[in-house]
């Protein structure tokens, strides 16, 4: 299965720190965020990457990831979006890379304690369709938010002022090559971007969106000074723990 590292976008909620440089290279506890993400792949076997940036920062991408081979990939591509389009703009520009394959998508800030082994393989087994990670929250309103019921996702909300449930959708998405279909036919949403929880409910509506909800620590760590404060400090004592 192919894999999609999406870093572009402004980080304008981390500003100064994203001022000058791309949210996803900031530090988190001992590397560049990026990495943790790459290392989430890696570890689920991932062999083939791209990574979907923007920006004036996007060169500084190659310099610091070079051909991938040191993380562990067999290759690492770079894709580049002119503006802010949204994540599934974002997606769509790994078109040519993917191809026909399923593909797992995850973004560039998000940070998982455990590996996501278990829920490619399940989505590797899944005939074709999509599949979501659930992890509950204290604050859904910072996410898109899923409605289940008897078991499956019956739709999602994007950042709701009146959320239906704590379940917020993380940032890791697997999909088959139709997403590049479904994302031409997406329309802007209010903040003129593509959505990937557009996306999401197109599979819904198709009857082929399945779910899983993740076990650990998960963070969304560009999305407010504090949870970046709290990911270096979360990720050093998961690093401390593992250290022999
Ligand atoms: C994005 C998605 C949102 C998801 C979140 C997970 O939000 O739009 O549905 O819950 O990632 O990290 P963003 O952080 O880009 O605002």
């Amino acid at each position: 299965m192919k894999g999609v590292v999406l870093a572009g976008g402004l980080g304008s909620r981390l500003r100064p720190l994203t001022s000058i440089t791309n949210k996803h290279l900031l530090p988190v506890y001992d590397r560049p965020m990026i990495y943790h993400p790459l290392g989430t792949l890696a570890g689920a076997g991932v062999k083939d990457v791209i990574v979907v940036t923007g920006g004036n920062s996007a060169g500084d991408f190659m310099r610091l990831l070079g051909d991938g081979r040191s993380l562990g990939f067999r290759c690492l591509n770079y894709a580049f979006q002119e503006r802010e389009g949204g994540i599934a703009e974002a997606i769509g520009l790994s078109r040519a890379f993917v191809g026909d394959e399923k593909f797992v998508v995850i973004l560039g800030d998000n940070i998982l304690e455990n590996p996501i082994t278990p829920y490619i393989e399940a989505f590797s087994r899944q005939e074709g369709g999509a599949r979501v990670l659930l992890k509950r929250v204290s604050n859904p309103r910072d996410y898109g938010v899923a409605q289940v019921e008897n078991g499956r996702v019956v739709s999602i909300v994007e950042k709701p002022s009146d959320p239906v449930s704590d379940l917020a959708v993380i940032g890791v998405y697997m999909y088959d090559a139709r997403a590049f279909e479904l994302i031409e036919t997406l329309k802007p949403s209010g903040r003129g971007e593509l959505e990937v929880t557009d996306l999401n409910n197109a599979y819904i509506r198709m009857g082929q969106l399945e779910a899983d909800e993740i076990t650990g620590w998960w963070s969304d760590c560009g999305a407010s000074i504090d949870n970046l404060l709290e990911a270096n400090v979360r990720v050093s004592e998961i690093m401390g723990r593992e250290r022999p």
